[in-house]
């Protein structure tokens, strides 16, 4: 009889750990023999705890199971996949994961995540293999030519980058990857780490083998302390079976692999200051140039990629450019894992081609608000990224369309907001995580968000008591601004984002008028 019960971070604050032990023990009661794996979350988070019977047919979902469920689905027959009020059918019917297309994502949720048999068994590795035969240039070509964008955010060309380290004559390279998933709403990168880590890894030896680089590093957050010892133990194994250390699958090159922790500062995000924390200083951002294609990790040239990025590229390499590329639209090329959190009934994880609009994320796959109440607005692409109003749901999700709206996808984070926001305090809101965070390198960032915090202060106080607030809105477009074309980085560059979109798309809660209105 075999079970799946998740391990991931999401499942476990869910109960899914007392579930598991539930399920040991109701079944010792009974004298059943029991199999459990524990495995990655399938994304659908509304029902975790998560538990699959194998059957004859396929694997059959209940949840969510919380312990005090458990012995009423044994009388049910659920090791059967007999109906239960919480059975769901065969996990892959289920709506929310049949529509999705899963290349990064396809064995998460699946596979036992430190099993090296269950993944070869579901394609692992096949991706280094053709790797290890290549020459460092095909490799470079083939990421090149998928169309592969960074998943992190910033959308630049996965294959020029790497090109650029290929290119740069150095007697050691790096591969870091950046872990350090900040954005608010979002969860892909912990998921992947956690429910599938050899994919990342098998990413990161693709990427040093083609770029000659021998040496690569994970610099996980620190509050994701169960994706580092999911990560460390996958990187021995896999050092201890032949894909990292001196002589990679026999291809005579080298790669070597670390899990590194984080401080606990949202700016490691950003990729120069988590190459200052990886060296072991404090955080705080370099100025570009040199980029770190160039000079990065100790001077030496360095790719740096998220952990979406580095996941994508196996399934690339073992089929190919041109299946990957096949997804998408325009520039926008692939699978994106859009993260689906805040006030949404059915929050997980949607992995989609780009094209898909936030509509059908939000009500085919979201199901709506968990109020019940209408949507009023979506930030996109983390806490800096645009609240995007209803008349802007039916733009595809694509990279430049996103750009000429004044928004972005970033790393595919959508928090939801019902007709109960307030805009102008989460403009607000926006300026105080962007004083909090500020690594306070330049001065638009450093002041500029405290002042920022300040004027919005003023603007809702104004708003309280029925005062104009005209000057102080001025203020505020003038010194945004300021952050956006004066700031070292994108902290300070882009918190304008959310609070130019909030004053642009609902200008009343701000207390102007709305220059829509007819
Ligand atoms: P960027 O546009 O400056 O750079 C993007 C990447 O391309 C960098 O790795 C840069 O080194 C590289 N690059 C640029 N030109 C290059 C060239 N000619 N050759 C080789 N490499 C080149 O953007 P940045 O500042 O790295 O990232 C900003 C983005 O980060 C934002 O758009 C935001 O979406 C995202 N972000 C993501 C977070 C997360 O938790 N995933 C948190 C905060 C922001
Ligand atoms: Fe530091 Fe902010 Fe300037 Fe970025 S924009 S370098 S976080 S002070």
């Amino acid at each position: 009889r075999r079970l799946y019960v998740p391990i991931d971070s999401g499942a476990l604050s869910l109960g899914a750990e007392e579930t598991a032990a539930a399920i040991v023990a109701e079944a010792a009661r009974r004298g059943i023999a029991v199999d459990i794996v524990r495995n990655g979350s399938r994304g659908l988070y509304w029902l975790e705890p998560m538990v699959e019977v194998l059957t004859s047919h396929g694997r059959i979902a209940y949840g969510p199971v919380q312990a005090e469920d458990v012995p009423a689905l044994f009388d049910a027959g659920f090791l059967d996949g007999a109906p239960h009020r919480l059975g769901h059918g065969l996990t892959e019917h289920i709506p929310f994961l049949a529509g999705q297309e899963r290349l990064t994502f396809a064995r998460v949720g699946i596979v036992d995540p430190l099993c090296l048999d269950d993944y070869r068994a579901n394609g692992g590795f096949d991706g280094l293999a053709r790797a290890a035969a290549m020459t460092p240039a095909e490799v470079v070509q083939e990421v090149t030519d998928s169309g592969l964008r960074g998943r992190g955010g910033a959308a630049f060309p996965t294959g020029i980058k790497w090109k650029t380290v290929l290119g740069t004559p150095a007697a050691q390279k790096y591969v870091c990857c950046n872990a350090d998933e900040g954005d608010s709403g979002t969860f892909s990168d912990r998921m992947l780490m956690e429910g599938d880590p050899y994919c990342l890894i098998e990413g990161m030896a693709i990427a040093g083998l083609a770029v000659g680089a021998t040496q690569g590093y994970i610099y996980v957050r620190s509050e994701y302390p169960r994706a580092f010892r999911t990560l460390e133990q996958a990187i021995d194994r896999a050092r201890a079976a032949g894909y990292l250390g001196p002589d990679v699958l026999g291809s005579g090159r080298a790669f070597e692999l670390e899990a590194r922790m984080g401080a606990g500062a949202y700016i490691c995000g950003e990729e120069t200051s988590m190459l200052e924390s990886l060296e072991g200083k404090r955080g705080v951002v370099r100025a570009k140039p040199p980029l770190p294609a160039i000079a990065g990790l100790f001077g030496q040239p360095t790719v740096i990629n998220n952990v979406m990025s580095l996941a994508s590229v196996p399934v690339i390499l073992a089929r190919g450019a041109a299946f990957y590329r096949d997804y998408g639209m325009g520039r926008s090329h692939g699978t994106l894992p859009f993260q689906l959190a805040g006030n949404i009934r059915h929050g997980g994880l949607v992995e989609k081609a780009f094209g898909i609009t936030l509509r059908e994320l939000l009500y085919d796959y979201g199901g709506g608000t968990a109020s019940g109440r209408p949507i009023r607005a979506v930030q996109v692409g983390g806490p800096l990224g645009a609240y995007v109003p209803e008349s802007q749901f039916d733009v595809p999700l694509d990279y430049e369309q996103y750009a000429a709206m004044g928004a972005m996808i970033g790393h595919g984070g959508l928090v939801v907001f019902d007709d109960r926001a307030d805009m102008a305090k989460l403009a607000r809101y926006a300026m105080e995580f962007c004083a909090e965070e500020s690594c306070g390198k330049c001065t638009p960032c450093r002041i500029g968000s405290t002042r920022g915090a300040e004027v919005l202060d003023r603007i809702l106080d104004a708003r309280a008591h029925h005062r104009p607030a005209g000057k102080e809105l001025a203020l505020l477009e003038s010194l945004c601004d300021t952050m956006l074309n004066g700031s070292l980085c994108a902290l300070g560059g882009m918190t304008p984002y959310p609070v130019l979109s909030a004053l642009k798309h609902f200008p009343r809660d701000f207390g102007a008028q709305d220059k829509s209105a007819p």
